[in-house]
């Protein structure tokens, strides 16, 4: 718990002090932004994605077809862009500085019509293939007992993508990112019909143990310290099952003698960076979650109870609503890199994008008690004061927070404000400059129609479920940052994530003292201006 803090406070952004950082950018070592393994045997996938499907989808079939599809509208190339010589890549799942410190691993089973062999795959998504990394006997992937048409997914981190750019705050980047990879692949599964599952009781060991055969080992070497994050399981019919983490920690693999390739010519160490990974290491943690105070009702809503009794409904289907809002425009999400500074957003629109973060829209569902709360800077909404307000996706918060917060803050609802909508304004005014000057001086914060900064709870939680927990409150704010980039598409208007941010510049701001709550992200929306420089290129030419 002391690391973690000591590194929270360490990697802090003061107007006169940024967080430590390379000073420069050492472009000769840039980190390769793809891992590959040389010599893998590579499995192309279908390029195909949602086009097409329309209407109330029942649970699509774990076929081939299907998971291409699902990859290639979760963590697939979505573009490229040009300009004076220069090209990049750019992804469904957005990341900060667009470095992709996200990787991740598939454990399928095969069967007739996932023309697979049993095995452990890296997703490739410079050429969306898989690579096989090592085979599963099939008497091992029997003895999991997983539901037919179930396949295991592990999302992992290089930091040191990250941290080229970014020193010793990249580690809440690379978690910020675990978290919108995260909903980015929940928000796939959803359109084929199929649910997406955290595993949370597997610790950092079992992980790295199942994907390359060895506990977790973080020697610093050319090809990167890689460290798994979670996995998920992947039902496609739609429905939770609890499955046995204890069994799937045993599974046995056969690994191909394989090397992952060199990220760049040197990797420089960044002790802040491995403090906090060592301490947020995960340790196996059987039932942690029903030990804690998220209630049974709430774990069922969250839609992590075992609902494969036939005759109950199930959550986990796509709905009408779900394919015709989102669906179609994952590939098409874009980061804002200017806004312009004049557009107004509809009162309707504002609520749907706010409506779009709360927890039971979540994809994958959460198995904790939601720790993260939105304040907003509202700048440019029809029908609202410009000001500050706070949205609370928990409304058990509110009393909590207030007695926080500037006892000078209003807690008064807009008159429009629909039911159910836990929104309350602060304070008036215009708050374009707080937006801006908090958010490191960036312009998009303040030219948009609103800003967000994430206050999430902090001491209490981490104290709680232990120093691990330090990386989910990061995944819930990425989580709530996806919701924001897609819900901002699908109503006409564009997001981008903002993890440049003056952190006790927001707390004093708020009236924040102390470390029971914390500003872990901000985001904002607006109508982006486009760069006329930049040439739009096909993600695979
Ligand atoms: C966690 C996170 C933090 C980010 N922080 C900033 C930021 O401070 N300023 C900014 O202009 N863009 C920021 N971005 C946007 C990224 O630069 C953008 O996602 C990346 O360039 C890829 O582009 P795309 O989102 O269009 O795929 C951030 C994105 C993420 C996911």
């Amino acid at each position: 718990m002391e690391r973690i803090i000591a590194y929270h406070q360490q990697t802090k952004h003061q107007p006169n002090r940024m967080a430590r950082g390379p000073g420069r950018m050492d472009w000769s070592n840039q980190p390769d932004p793809f891992r590959s393994y040389e010599g893998s045997k590579r499995l192309a996938l279908d390029r195909l994605g949602f086009e097409g499907m329309t209407g109330k989808l029942r649970p699509s079939p774990l076929t081939s077809e299907n998971l291409s599809r699902f990859f290639f509208e979760s963590l697939a190339l979505s573009g490229r862009k040009a300009v004076a010589g220069a090209e990049w890549t750019l992804r469904v799942n957005p990341s900060s500085g667009n470095l992709h410190p996200t990787e991740c691993y598939l454990l399928a089973g095969g069967g007739e019509e996932l023309d697979l062999s049993p095995g452990v795959y890296h997703y490739q998504p410079k050429d969306h293939s898989l690579e096989l990394l090592a085979g599963i006997r099939e008497e091992s992937w029997q003895s999991l007992h997983l539901p037919s048409g179930t396949i295991l997914l592990i999302l992992t981190t290089i930091y040191w993508r990250e941290s080229w750019k970014y020193g010793a705050r990249a580690f809440r980047y690379c978690m910020l990112d675990l978290g919108h990879a995260l909903a980015a692949a929940g928000e796939a599964a959803c359109c084929l019909g199929w649910t997406l599952s955290l595993q949370e009781e597997l610790g950092t060991d079992d992980l790295a143990r199942i994907l390359w055969n060895e506990p977790d080992k973080m020697t610093d070497g050319p090809t990167g310290k890689e460290r798994p994050d979670v996995m998920l399981a992947l039902f496609s019919d739609g429905r939770v099952h609890r499955i046995d983490e204890c069994l799937i920690s045993g599974i046995e693999t056969e690994p191909l003698s394989l090397r992952p390739n060199i990220l760049s010519p040197s990797i420089v160490p960044w002790q802040e960076i491995d403090m906090v990974s060592e301490a947020a290491k995960k340790l196996t943690t059987p039932d942690i979650f029903s030990r804690s105070d998220v209630k049974a009702e709430e774990i069922a809503r969250f839609s992590l109870k075992d609902n494969s009794d036939p005759s109950k409904e199930t959550t986990g289907y796509a709905s009408e609503h779900a394919i015709r809002e989102y669906c179609h425009l994952f590939r098409r999400r874009r980061s804002a890199q200017a806004m312009d500074g004049r557009a107004t957003m509809p009162l309707d629109s504002f609520h749907a994008i706010l409506k779009a973060t709360m927890p039971e829209r979540a994809k994958p569902g959460l198995p904790w008690r939601l720790q993260v709360n939105p304040v907003l800077f509202v700048h440019r909404v029809e029908e609202m004061d410009r000001g500050l307000y706070i949205f609370l996706r928990d409304e058990r918060a509110k009393e909590d927070l207030r007695g926080a917060m500037d006892p000078d803050f209003f807690w008064e609802r807009p008159s429009r404000t629909p039911p159910g909508l836990e929104l309350y304004q602060l304070a008036q005014g215009d708050a374009r400059l707080a937006a801006k000057e908090s958010s490191c001086g960036q312009g998009i914060a303040s030219d948009g129609c609103f800003a967000v900064a994430m206050i999430s709870r902090f001491e209490d939680p981490i104290g709680e479920y232990g120093p691990w927990f330090y990386s989910r409150l990061y995944w819930e704010c990425g989580m709530i940052g996806q919701a924001l980039y897609l819900s901002s598409e699908a109503t006409g208007y564009r997001g981008c994530g903002i993890g440049c941010f003056f952190d006790d510049m927001v707390h004093r701001m708020l009236g924040l003292f102390d470390l029971g709550y914390q500003d872990l992200y901000h985001f904002t929306v607006g109508r982006a201006l486009t760069d006329p420089r930049l040439i739009d290129l096909p993600a695979y030419g």
